[in-house]
C-alpha cells in the first residue's frame, strides 16, 4: 500500500513542499503554507485515476504565413481602449485587479453592455453576486435594455461546456476567479491551486474558440492580486482598477499588456450613475485646487502619451519628534528623500527638523522623476510660507547635483499648460521648444529655483526663515 503523501503548496507563490513550514522557503512569506491534494497541479490527472490519454498529433505551422494584426473589438469605452491598446484581442485573457467596491463589477457590466448593444454577444458570469443582483445594478446604470447574457455560476466546467455551445461570445466576464473551482483540482475554492487551474481551463477555452475572457481578481492589503501571483504571468494582460475611497476618481492602469502599452491610463468618475469617462483628466485633478496657497505646485505629467496636469501639495512643519516624519501618498518615498537631500546638501535648505508630507493631489499616482521640480518647488513654498504663482506649472528631472534636467516630451506638457491657460511655465534649461503663448523660465539648477522662490518669501514679508545662511 503506497501511502498518501501530502503536499502543503504557498498561497502566496505557489511553491510546493512535502511538509508543513511556517515560513516559504520560495518567497519568505510566513503563514502561507496549506495543505492541498497530490498532483493537484494544471493539466493533473482528473480524480479517479482514470489512464491518461494517449497524446494526439497536430498540425505545425510555418512561421512565413500570413502575419495577420491580433483583430480587436473596441469595447466602446474609448478609456478602456486606451489603456487595452485598442480594444479585446481574440483569444486573449485580461486580469482585472482592485480593491473591493472599487468599481470593477461596474466597469465591466458597462463594458458587456457596451459592447452587446454594438451587436456583439457578451456574456457576464458571477460567481458573487445573483443574476437579480446583477441585473438590477445594471438597470440602475440604465443599461436595462442591453442583451447581455447573466448566469451565476461558478463550476469552470460548467461554464466552458455553456459557452461552448451557439455562437461564441466576443466577450466572456468572469466576476471574480477567486470564486471559481473545477473539478481536476481537489482543493478548496480561493486556494492557489484551484485558482490557478480554474484560470488555466478559461484560458484554454479562450485560445481555443477565440472569446475574449476577462478574469476579475481579487487584491490583497498589501496590493497584490489575492492568491496566485502565477495567474498572472498566464494571461495576456492585467490591468489594475486603483482609486482613493474618498474620491471619485478611478484610474485603469496596465500592468502587463502582450498586446499594447503599458504606460496609459484611463481615467474614470464614479458617479451616481455608474463609471463616466473623464476625456481631459487635467481639467478633473485641477478642479479643486487651492489658489494662493503656500505648498502646492502644479506638474506638467505624460501619462502614457496623454499629458496630465496634477497639483503637487506639500506640508513642511517643525516636528515635535526625534526622528522627523516623511511620508508621501502618490509618489515614490525615495524620490522624496532623494529631493530633500539634494535640497539640503546643495540649497542650503535645513530639513532636518522638519516633518514633510507630500501628496499628490486626486488619488494619482506618479511614477515620473519628472515630477521632482515640482515636488522641490511645492516643499519650498511651504517651508517658506511663500505661494507659487498660481499660473505657473512645473517640471524637470532633480540630479543628486542639484542639476535639473531636461525630461521627454516637454513641448506636449507645455502645450496641455497652455490649453488649460497657464500662464508659465518652469523647465529644465533646453525645453524651450513649443513655447507658444507660455512664459518659459528654464532653471539650470535647484538653487535658483529656491532662490526664487526665497525672493517671492522676503518680498511678502513673511518670517524669512528659508534658508540659513553659513556666513552670517
Ligand atoms: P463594484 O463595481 O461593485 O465594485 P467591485 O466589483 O470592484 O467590488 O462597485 C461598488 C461601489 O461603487 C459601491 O461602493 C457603490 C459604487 N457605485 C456608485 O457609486 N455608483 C454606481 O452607479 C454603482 C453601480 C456603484
Ligand atoms: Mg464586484
Amino acid at each position: 500500500m503506497s501511502k498518501r503523501h501530502q503536499t502543503f503548496v504557498c498561497q502566496n507563490c505557489g511553491a510546493a513542499t512535502g511538509r508543513w513550514q511556517g515560513k516559504c522557503e520560495a518567497c519568505g512569506e510566513w503563514n502561507t503554507m496549506v495543505e492541498e491534494s497530490p498532483d493537484a497541479g494544471v493539466g493533473a490527472r482528473p480524480l479517479g485515476g482514470r489512464a491518461p490519454r494517449k497524446g494526439r498529433a497536430f498540425a505545425l505551422e510555418p512561421m512565413t504565413g500570413e502575419a495577420h494584426e491580433a483583430p480587436r473589438l473596441p469595447s466602446g469605452l474609448a478609456e478602456l481602449d486606451r489603456v487595452t491598446g485598442g480594444g479585446f484581442v481574440r483569444g486573449s485573457v485580461l486580469l482585472l485587479g482592485g480593491d473591493p467596491g472599487i468599481g470593477k463589477s461596474t466597469l465591466l457590466i458597462q463594458a458587456a453592455a457596451a459592447l452587446a448593444n454594438g451587436g456583439h454577444r457578451a456574456v457576464y458570469i458571477s460567481g458573487e453576486e445573483a443574476v437579480a443582483q446583477v441585473r438590477m445594478r445594471a438597470e440602475r446604470l440604465g443599461l436595462g435594455g442591453a442583451k447581455v447574457e447573466l448566469a451565476a455560476e461558478t463550476a469552470v466546467e460548467d461554464i466552458v461546456a455553456t459557452l461552448s455551445e451557439g455562437k461564441t461570445p466576443r466577450l466572456v466576464v468572469i466576476d471574480s476567479i477567486q470564486t471559481m473551482w473545477t473539478d481536476l483540482v481537489d482543493s478548496a475554492p480561493g486556494t492557489v491551486t484551484q485558482v490557478r487551474g480554474s484560470a488555466q481551463a478559461l484560458i484554454r477555452f479562450a485560445k481555443r474558440s477565440g472569446a475574449a475572457i476577462i478574469l476579475v481578481g481579487h487584491v490583497t492589503k498589501d496590493g497584490q492580486i489575492a492568491g496566485p501571483r502565477v495567474v498572472e504571468h498566464m494571461v495576456d494582460a492585467v490591468l489594475s482598477f486603483e482609486g482613493e475611497g474618498s474620491h471619485q476618481f478611478r484610474i485603469l492602469r496596465a500592468v502587463k499588456n502582450r498586446f499594447g502599452p503599458t504606460d496609459e491610463i484611463g481615467v474614470f468618475e464614479m458617479t451616481g450613475l455608474g463609471l463616466r469617462e473623464v476625456a481631459n483628466p487635467s481639467e478633473l485633478f485641477l478642479s479643486e485646487r487651492d489658489l494662493g496657497s503656500p505648498g502646492t505646485a502644479v506638474f506638467a505629467g505624460i501619462e502614457g502619451t496623454r499629458p496630465l496636469l496634477v497639483e503637487i501639495q506639500a506640508l513642511v512643519a517643525p516636528t515635535s519628534l526625534g526622528t522627523p516624519r516623511r511620508a508621501v501618498v502618490g509618489w515614490d518615498q525615495n524620490r522624496l528623500a532623494m529631493v530633500l537631500a539634494v535640497l539640503e546638501a546643495h540649497c542650503g535648505v535645513k530639513l532636518g527638523g522638519h516633518d514633510v508630507y507630500l501628496n499628490v493631489a486626486g488619488g494619482l499616482r506618479i511614477v515620473e522623476p519628472a515630477a521632482d521640480l515640482a515636488a522641490a518647488a511645492a516643499l519650498v513654498s511651504s517651508l517658506a510660507n511663500a505661494p507659487l504663482p498660481p499660473d505657473a506649472v512645473y517640471f524637470g528631472e532633480i540630479s543628486l547635483s542639484g542639476a535639473v534636467r531636461p525630461v521627454a516630451q516637454a513641448a506636449a506638457r507645455l502645450k496641455e499648460a497652455q490649453k488649460l491657460g497657464f500662464g508659465r511655465a518652469v523647465v529644465p534649461d533646453g525645453s524651450r521648444e513649443g513655447d507658444g503663448g507660455l512664459a518659459v523660465n528654464a532653471v539650470e539648477n535647484l538653487v535658483s529655483l529656491v532662490s526664487e522662490i526665497a525672493a517671492r518669501a522676503d518680498k511678502g514679508s513673511r518670517r524669512p526663515r528659508l534658508v540659513e545662511r553659513e556666513d552670517g
